[in-house]
């Protein structure tokens, strides 16, 4: 039996449903066509801020063996030098959609702007940072904030604007409205769970920043519900995330109510032929259990 997993996102072709995570190794031309080598259907670059950054002092990661917590504290490159990288991707085929983040509006409009200038095919907003003071998700927990900084981007681009919404709050799916309000053309759910981790024989935070964000197989369960309750309240695309490391994963997901998925922590395991892989597992259960488009796995786990 044929079967097809090309997804259209916001009116654009993918070759499938996988994309590469913001934040995992994509900070680099090369890291990004490496993903698009590996099989994603789209790549998503690092967070990126106006400025340099640095980040959190060490250690910045402590790997538990249901997931890992990171709290690297956003440091890239800053725009200027990201835009000189991103023009190495002119020509190629490539999907990349560009991650930003900023404390208001202006902030992340600019970003959004330059992102769309070198080239983007969407621009994401990193709502949702678990670790950074005044970014990420200590603005993103606020429908409001949300909901004028995604307005802000979505009037001063033309490219499809993607909202990165925080789990950590009561009520993802006032953020998922605020978002679509604002004018989001879809959402991505879920970016990582405040956690933190002890060192008892140090008898202190093994975080050089004390609390980070936890990812990987630990949070499926909850980016699943996630997904699950967007996918009741929203009309515009959902995009999961959060402990794929399988097709079944994937499948688990789309039918919860994604369009597409990402992956984030699995490739640390696995590297880039996780796309791949992930793909021919999609397809597998396609034809076992007799499904044509993938789009028709969309929201089956609802009546
Ligand atoms: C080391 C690391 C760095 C990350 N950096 C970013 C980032 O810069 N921007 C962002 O929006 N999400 C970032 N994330 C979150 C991931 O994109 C993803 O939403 C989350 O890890 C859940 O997916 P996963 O379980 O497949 O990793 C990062 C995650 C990890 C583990």
């Amino acid at each position: 039996m044929n079967v097809s997993i090309e997804v259209e996102l916001f009116g654009q072709r993918m070759k499938n449903p996988t994309m590469l995570a913001s934040g995992i190794l994509g900070t680099t031309a090369d890291l990004l066509l490496s993903a698009v080598k590996g099989g994603a259907g789209a790549v998503v670059t690092k967070s990126i801020g106006k400025k340099p950054r640095d980040g959190h002092a060490n250690p910045t990661v402590f790997e538990y063996n249901c997931g890992m917590l990171n709290a690297l504290g956003l440091p890239n490159p800053g725009i200027d030098h990201f835009e000189k990288e991103l023009s190495k991707l002119k020509g190629k085929e490539i999907f990349f959609i560009g991650s930003v983040f900023g404390s208001d509006g202006s902030e992340f409009s600019e970003l959004a702007v330059r992102m769309e200038r070198a080239g983007a095919s969407a621009v994401e907003l990193n709502l949702s940072c678990p670790h950074a003071k005044g970014l990420g998700a200590e603005i993103g927990s606020d429908p409001e904030s949300v909901e004028i900084i995604t307005q802000a981007v979505a009037s001063s681009v033309e490219i499809p604007v993607i909202a990165k919404l925080t789990p950590n709050t009561s009520d993802i799916v006032a953020l998922g409205k605020a978002a679509e309000r604002g004018g989001a053309d879809a959402v991505v759910a879920i970016n990582t769970l405040k956690a933190m981790a002890i060192e008892p024989y140090l008898r202190k935070p093994a975080l050089g920043n004390v609390i980070g964000g936890l990812s990987g197989q630990a949070v499926k369960p909850v980016g699943l519900r996630c997904v699950y309750e967007l996918y009741e309240a929203l009309d515009i695309p959902i995009i999961g995330a959060g402990g794929i490391e399988s097709g079944i994963d994937a499948v688990e997901y789309l039918m919860a109510g994604a369009s597409a998925v990402q992956v984030g922590t699995a490739i640390r395991g696995k590297g880039m032929a996780i796309f791949a892989e992930i793909c021919a597992e999609i397809e597998d259960f396609m034809r076992s259990e007799g499904y044509k488009e993938v789009g028709d796995l969309r929201g089956l786990a609802h009546d």
